[in-house]
């Protein structure tokens, strides 16, 4: 994570110990603003409302949630309530899932004194391991960005990426930019062609920002333009990143990732899916099961950003009804591999 001022991670505890600490994302690119989540319900609030996002983001944010929670009662109903009550702000991302169940299965054996002090040290230990799950994750992905660049010595590797799976959306460096930033770090050449991401916008407005920051190349595409770049041999691979991947190897993630993986498989260019296993859904067979988040229309018919004068103003696109399904699945045959931790797997769950 590279960005200017004391803070070395997208999410942390508070100096108290007692909240979490975010980056308030409705802010970016224009404002790095930090809020403090002082309990259970500015937490679901910030998850609900996308101040923070990406699918281990969300889990960091829900597992500092229910320890906040059981900060004010430990009792076992209020584990019960809270856990729920945190499962429910989100649908599609089963990274909120599984942190809830950590910290349920840590926490559930003790008696309740010792609840909120163990459920804020499994939160922890969740940031913790999700920054070495990242890192490995891209020490992966580094072997195909080499093998690219040997293939093209002489001029700079075209990446494609969907949505943003950067250090915004986990605790550090990112699921599909991991191996983008290791890459860059290590003077490979590397430009990333980053899809705009309507209706949200995760892609002009938090990747752009973080490779800015980063000092990676890039260039923001219209979410229509990836398919005529790809037929242009102007893309080299496409690294997304997913909210969760079943036991077949289904993909869901942003909403128009499918037709980037159509696109790439139509012309022959590779499409990667980056994850860590806490994004792997055993217990959901394939896709199609897969409870896909429907959002606010508005977030299509109205467009928000700051005006000439700075003051942040939101305009209307349009007066017609929106439909807005915020994912999409990718069937795992347009995958070509899967970077993991573990490795670069031609298939997963094994
Ligand atoms: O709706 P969002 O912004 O939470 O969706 C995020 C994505 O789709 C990301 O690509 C995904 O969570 C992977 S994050 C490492």
């Amino acid at each position: 994570m590279i960005l200017q001022g004391e803070y070395t991670r997208s999410i942390m505890r508070t100096q108290d110990g007692k909240g979490a600490r975010i980056l308030d994302q409705r802010q970016l690119p224009w404002e790095v603003r930090w809020v403090e989540l002082r309990d259970m319900e500015a937490a679901a609030i910030a998850i609900r409302e996308m101040w923070t996002r990406g699918a281990p983001m969300v889990g960091a944010t829900a597992a500092y949630g229910l320890a906040m929670a059981l900060a004010e009662d430990p009792s076992d109903e209020s584990l019960l309530a809270a856990r729920d009550y945190l499962f429910h702000t989100r649908p599609t991302a089963v990274n909120l899932r599984w942190a809830l169940d950590e910290v349920a299965k840590t926490v559930g054996p003790l008696p309740p004194a010792e609840r909120a002090q163990a459920a804020f040290a499994r939160a922890d230990a969740i940031c913790d391991e999700d920054v070495e799950l990242c890192r490995a994750i891209g020490e992966s992905g580094l072997q195909l960005l080499r093998d690219l660049h040997a293939r093209h010595p002489d001029r700079p590797i075209n990446i494609l990426t969907h949505c943003n799976a950067g250090w915004l959306a986990t605790v550090d460096y990112g699921t599909a930019t991991a191996p983008i930033y290791l890459a860059h770090d290590e003077g490979i050449p590397v430009h990333v062609w980053v899809d705009e991401t309507r209706p949200r916008n995760q892609g002009a407005l938090l990747t752009a920002f973080e490779l800015r920051n980063h000092g990676v190349p890039h260039t923001v595409i219209a979410d229509n333009a990836g398919g005529l770049l790809m037929m242009q041999g102007k893309v080299d691979a496409v690294i997304v990143g997913t909210d969760r991947v079943t036991a077949n190897g289904d993909v869901c993630n942003k909403i128009g990732t499918y037709l980037k993986a159509l696109a790439a498989h139509d012309n022959d260019v590779p499409f990667y899916v980056a994850l860590p296993y806490t994004t792997f859904d055993a217990d959901t067979p394939s896709g199609d099961a897969i409870p896909i988040e429907e959002r606010a229309g508005e977030e299509l018919t109205q467009a928000t950003g700051p005006a000439g004068d700075g003051t942040i103003t939101t305009i209307r696109l349009t007066q017609s009804p929106a439909a807005n399904p915020a994912f999409d699945v990718t069937p795992a045959r347009l995958v070509t591999a899967y970077i993991t931790e573990k490795g670069v797997l031609d298939r997963i769950g094994d």
